[in-house]
């Protein structure tokens, strides 16, 4: 098993069969020896810096039902908040003076911000802080809506595909949904130009060792500059309630070969991961990530977008989010830096 790490270290590929044999029997030895190669590349390519961006959950209004998630439409028990232009130029400003350099406005899909209301926002963000980018994360668009947010000033956008696998895709969203719609829109986006971002929940019901390689396969394919992984976990309004959460240890593992697999990526260590685990983000950045995002959305709302059960850090201020993220960074031997923290590499 280890030659097949050295095999992906030096290749930065292997076979579908090869990462389902390694994904289907890792162990705690394996996982230290992909670890150290790993954190060998991201040294060579980021060095010991971690990027944060100041995460604005602006909106959980969503007209999708996607089965695991707390804010879909059919739940009833979400209390539903969007903020307003000035409370999200209020939270800017804040994760301006801490630092951020890099905001990313996250929220279901909202018909109330319509395409005139996310130019208009993001005008005026960038106009104010034209040294910061901007990542949105707002779910499948049309193309002219995608060229109209870029055009206005957005630099990355982050799409989770979820799944590689379409009909397990069909599992987890309902029949309005399809895979090949997400996918499509994540090539749209990289044509525009946009730095962009995927990623998939581990361990989401019906998820196998042989999905994920080929999730791996299919990250080789789309070469995108971002991926967002974390375990799922259950949100006890859905669906999904009783099924089991993603583990810490194979959410890890698949950092450790992401990183092998695409070397210049930027990887999120999620705050999903530090909530199944106390360490779970640093032990996310020494398994290969580099970048962590704090939240920035003000505390009346943070106990709202709940996507999973006990989300961490829904009690604490901006600033205290940020100096928690730097002294746990700094405990494990890397910095948080004032940044934009773009890709090295940009395809
Ligand atoms: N609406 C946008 C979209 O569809 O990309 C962004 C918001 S969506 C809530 C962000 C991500 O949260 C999803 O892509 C999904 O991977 C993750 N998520 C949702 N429910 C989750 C759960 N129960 N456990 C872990 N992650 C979850
Ligand atoms: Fe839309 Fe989760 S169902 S954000």
């Amino acid at each position: 098993m280890k030659q097949l790490i050295d095999k992906l270290a030096q290749q930065h590929l292997l076979t579908k069969e090869e990462y389902t044999c390694l994904i289907d029997g890792f162990d705690h030895d394996l996982s230290e020896y992909l670890f150290e190669k790993a954190r060998e590349v991201r040294h060579r390519i980021y060095g010991r810096d971690v990027f944060i961006r100041g995460l604005i959950e602006f909106t959980n209004y969503c007209k999708n039902d996607c089965l695991y998630c707390g804010i879909r439409r059919s739940n009833r028990s979400a209390e539903r908040y969007r903020l307003s232009m000035e409370e999200i130029l209020q939270c800017c400003k804040q994760g301006y003076e801490l630092g951020f350099r890099t905001f990313v406005l996250q929220g279901g899909e909202d018909p109330y911000f319509t395409d005139d209301r996310i130019v208009e926002l993001i005008r005026a963000i960038k106009s104010q802080y034209p040294d910061c980018a901007l990542t949105l994360s707002i779910g499948e668009k049309e193309h002219e809506s995608y060229l109209a947010y870029f055009q206005a000033g957005a630099d990355r956008y982050l799409l989770r595909h979820e799944t590689a696998d379409p009909l397990h895709y069909a599992q987890l969203h309902p029949d309005d949904l399809s895979w090949q719609h997400r996918v499509n829109c994540l090539y749209d986006l990289k044509s525009i130009g946009y730095q962009t971002g995927c990623g998939f929940m581990v361990g989401s019901p019906g998820q196998t060792a042989s999905m994920l390689a080929q999730g791996l396969l299919f990250l080789r394919q789309l070469q995108p500059h971002m991926v967002g992984i974390g375990p799922f976990i259950p949100q006890h309004d859905t669906p999904f309630r009783n099924e089991k959460s993603g583990t810490m240890e194979l959410t890890l593992f698949m950092l450790g070969l992401i990183r092998l697999t695409i070397p210049h990526v930027l990887l999120p260590s999620t705050t999903a991961l530090g909530t199944i685990h106390p360490l779970g983000r640093e032990k996310g950045i020494l398994a290969g990530a580099n970048v962590v995002m704090p939240n920035l959305s003000p505390v009346s709302v943070r106990k709202k977008y709940l996507l999973y059960d006990n989300k961490i850090c829904t009690g604490d201020e901006a600033a205290e989010c940020r100096f928690c993220m730097q002294s746990r960074m700094q405990s494990i031997g890397y910095q948080v830096v004032t940044d934009r923290g773009d890709c090295k590499q940009p395809e």
